[in-house]
């Protein structure tokens, strides 16, 4: 059973997802269309995104790129029919809105993508989004404040009583996952490096090296007695 904030990884790389699924930190994957373009163009994105949902099986958002609504809903129909499971990533635009809208008319969940205010937030869940993707890093990298965003998104989902589940996204450090965790955030989807990263602690390193060293010493002295 998962508690607390669910971690997702944000990649279309199936040797990165392998690697971070067997450690059982994840329960879903986000892509992108540059994230699907950094892979090899020969193989159909179609068996990419199966054979993501075969590793991973939890939740899985694929994004469309049209730009109108009858395109986006098109798209919709299209990944559904290759994946009935998966989650519509759609853009937050007026079009994008207007195609969460009738995609959550006919149950079919959607995460609102591109979000950097708390009035798009608000948008996207009256649309009928079941997810809302909030960019902590692209905020940072034009000198806003990701995480302030992220809390007052929080804060508002809180007083609210809103339902759609809040991603944390564009998350481009571990302290981002420790400020999104702190916000409350349910989900934060994050990438392969930076999920690496905020695994590791110099002093676990040390630690370990030094119970080696030690184990080694009684190992041998058990051996010869
Ligand atoms: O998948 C959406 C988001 O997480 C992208 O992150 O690093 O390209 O801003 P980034």
């Amino acid at each position: 059973m998962v508690v607390g904030m669910q971690l997702f990884i944000d990649s279309a790389n199936i040797s990165e997802i392998q690697q971070v699924a067997a450690l059982g930190i994840i329960s879903g994957v986000t892509t992108n269309p540059s994230l699907l373009a950094k892979e090899d163009p020969s193989t159909p994105v179609e068996k990419i995104i199966a054979s993501i949902h075969e590793i991973v099986g939890g939740h899985i958002s694929v994004e469309v790129v049209s730009t109108d609504t009858e395109g986006m809903i098109r798209e919709a129909e299209e990944i559904l029919s290759w994946l009935p499971e998966a989650t519509i990533k759609i853009p937050m635009t007026a079009a994008g809105l207007s195609a969460v809208y009738e995609l959550s008319r006919r149950e079919i969940p959607t995460n609102v993508t591109l979000v950097f205010s708390p009035t798009q937030a608000l948008a996207a869940a009256n649309a009928g989004a079941r997810y809302v993707s909030i960019f902590l890093g692209r905020l940072d990298d034009i000198g806003q404040d990701g995480v302030g965003v992220l809390r007052q998104v929080m804060e508002i989902w809180d007083v609210q009583g809103l339902e759609a589940e809040i991603i944390a996204a564009s998350i481009r450090h571990p302290m981002h996952i420790v400020e999104a965790a702190r916000a409350g955030a349910p989900i934060a989807t994050v990438p392969y490096k930076v999920l690496m990263q905020s695994l590791k602690h110099p002093l676990t390193d040390a630690g370990l090296e030094a119970f080696l060293r030690d184990a080694a010493k009684w190992h041998k002295q058990s051996v010869t007695a």
